[in-house]
């Protein structure tokens, strides 16, 4: 029997209908598997800086950090600048208990279409390892002449050996206990930032010496955004900057047929920090609260979650019961031609564990 306390906070958004399916299935499989559930709600996010002029305590984070592991929605408001609320929660999480690694599968299911014609089912079957706690989301800068004509804004981006170094060597550590081909696409925009990406090329090419097995390139992050709809049978780890994986990772998630099938993990690998897990898909204003949401996203994100905290069935099981959900294609949410509820979804995968 494993036992997890997890902090668990919905957020806004589809997040909170989400969550509640995700949290089902966990239920269910901690049932056949022997895990014993702790979930503490944390009912933080935008409706809390509603309330009380911030995101979350202000000791907040700090509580996290009792916690195995935090099982997050999503976070934003239509009526609140997002870069308070991103900042007022979510990026300060990442920084604060150093999860460098956003890992961010995107594998095209069977039974699931993709908007790219002639792809077969894991004709897409990549992971995008984004670094993230630094780089162009350093959070370094400041306004000059605020508000008048010739106000002035800076934006510092970081790079550091030691934060490309890290990121570099998961990605490879990774690529080796894949099945595909052992591949790592490194991702660079050296041609224009002759500094930092600079660095990262050299990093990138210091660590591969200690990986020969595995076989590597590097993209310009414009060449790779064309091969990501061109031909992305041809990734395998890719592993990129922030920024640039941000804008990736959502490339990714559409060509594997929905942005509701995105799952996503923020990983402190050291783990001397809680590790937080929150699918790539976002809180969804135009669809929030109509009960359509596919809950797959989180589910699957759950399952990263398992899979961290060494329940390796568990997490097999639930991943496998989302991928005959889809393969069945009966219960299935509009984001993927069906017109099942979320609800009816969460259901599916809960009732389909083996
Ligand atoms: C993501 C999101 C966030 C990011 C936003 C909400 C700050 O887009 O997790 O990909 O850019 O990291
Ligand atoms: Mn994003």
């Amino acid at each position: 029997m494993s036992k997890h306390k997890i902090a668990v906070i919905r957020g806004d958004g589809i997040g909170i209908e989400v969550v509640g399916e995700a949290l089902k299935v966990l239920d269910a499989a901690g049932s056949k598997y022997g895990i014993e559930w702790t979930f503490d709600e944390l009912p933080w996010g935008s409706e809390y800086y509603l309330k009380n002029g911030r995101m979350l305590p202000e000791d907040g984070v700090e509580q996290l950090r009792a916690y195995d592991a935090i099982f997050l929605g999503a976070i934003g408001h239509p009526d609140i600048q997002d870069h308070i609320t991103l900042n007022g929660l979510l990026l300060p999480i990442r920084r604060t208990f150093d999860q460098y690694v956003c890992e961010r599968p995107s594998v095209l299911y069977p039974g699931v279409t993709s908007p790219l014609s002639g792809k077969k089912p894991y004709d897409i079957d990549m992971v995008v390892i984004r670094e993230n706690t630094e780089g162009e989301y350093t959070n370094m800068g400041g306004f000059m002449y605020e508000g008048h004509p010739n106000e002035v804004a800076v934006q510092t981006a970081v790079f550091t050996r030691r934060g490309c170094e890290r990121v570099i060597r998961y990605a490879f550590d990774l690529a080796r206990k894949r099945a595909k081909e052992n591949h790592v696409t490194s991702i660079t925009k050296s041609n224009a930032l002759g500094y930092s990406m600079v660095l990262w090329d050299r990093t990138f090419e210091r660590v591969a010496q200690e990986y020969p097995d595995i076989t590597t390139n590097s993209l310009l992050i414009d060449a790779a955004c064309m091969d990501f709809i061109r031909r992305p049978e041809a990734f395998d780890v890719v592993v990129a900057s922030n920024l640039f994986g941000d804008i990736l990772t959502d490339i990714g998630a559409v060509i594997a047929g929905s942005m509701g099938l995105a799952s996503s993990a923020n990983l402190d690998p050291t783990r001397t920090n809680p590790s937080m897990f929150e699918p790539t898909h976002g809180t969804a204003p135009d669809i929030a609260g109509q009960g359509i949401a596919n809950p797959m996203a989180q589910v699957l994100t759950g399952a990263m979650m398992v899979r961290h905290l060494g329940d390796e069935k568990a997490a097999d099981a639930i991943e496998e019961s989302v991928k005959s959900v889809l393969a069945v294609g009966e219960i299935l949410t509009p984001d993927l031609g069906g017109s099942a509820s979320t609800t009816a979804v969460g259901d599916a995968i809960a009732g389909n564990l083996a």
